[in-house]
């Protein structure tokens, strides 16, 4: 029998974001009407202050009003040189919830190469190579996002994720095609440069739509 799920309610939190929400609200729908729906990447670009952190928790509400697990990360300026910080804190709900054994399976063969790079095996000796390492995420989120659907993942201010997260992003946003998860990015436009930028262009681009460039809102009048 078909799981019926309540549409999400709108939100009056939000002004002069409707366009945005109702894209939200449509990629949630996608997302939830089956299990074998083709994933869908959204990226929210917009300077300091014009609310793409409030975006991300209207996605989060509306989601979870819809019965998705959704789990999140943020970059940060100070940790951008952490390997991996924005990817670890994303699956930290998965990983903390695992036992070891079945950490173990759902790396598969991936274990001893992504598992050091998650925090849950030994790095052992010897430097892993970064592309491995990078599949091996990819084949993991996809084993988690189908054991966990309708799983969306946010990720907020992505300008300062680290270059390794923006590379498997990058990777795992190619391959959404044939797998049902939602994939929320906000970032500000400018912020980085070099391979850290042209890993967060490769992921706008493996979105394939374009980019939700967030306008400054209008100054609330006052009541007459
Ligand atoms: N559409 C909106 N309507 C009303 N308040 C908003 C809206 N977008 C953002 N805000 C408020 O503006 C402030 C900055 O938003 P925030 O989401 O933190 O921006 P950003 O993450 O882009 O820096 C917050 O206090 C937030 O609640
Ligand atoms: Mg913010």
């Amino acid at each position: 029998m078909t799981e019926v799920r309540p549409p999400a309610a709108p939100s009056a939190a939000l002004w002069e974001r409707d366009e945005e929400l109702a894209a939200i609200a449509e990629a949630v729908d996608v997302l939830c009407a089956d299990r074998h729906s083709p994933g869908t990447l959204l990226v929210l670009r917009g300077e300091a202050g014009l609310g793409k952190t409030a975006l991300l928790a209207e996605t989060r509400r509306i989601a979870e009003q819809r019965g998705c697990t959704v789990w999140s990360a943020r970059g940060g300026e100070t940790l951008r040189t952490v390997p991996f910080n924005v990817v670890r804190q994303l699956l930290q709900p998965a990983l903390v919830s695992m036992l070891p054994e079945e950490a173990r399976e759902y790396l598969g063969d991936w274990y001893g190469i992504a598992g050091p790079a998650l925090g849950i095996a030994d790095p052992g000796d010897g430097q892993a190579d970064p592309q491995g390492v990078c599949e091996g995420l990819v084949a993991a989120v996809r084993r988690l996002a189908r054991r966990d659907w309708p799983l969306v993942l946010l990720i907020d201010d992505a300008h300062w994720a680290d270059q390794e997260t923006l590379y498997w992003l990058a990777a795992f946003a190619e391959r959404l095609a044939d797998l049902s998860v939602l994939v929320v990015v906000a970032r500000r436009p400018g912020e980085i440069t070099g391979v850290s930028a042209r890993h967060l262009d490769a992921v706008a681009e493996a979105a394939g739509r374009p980019v939700t460039s967030l306008s400054a809102l209008t100054p609330r009048r006052r009541p007459d």
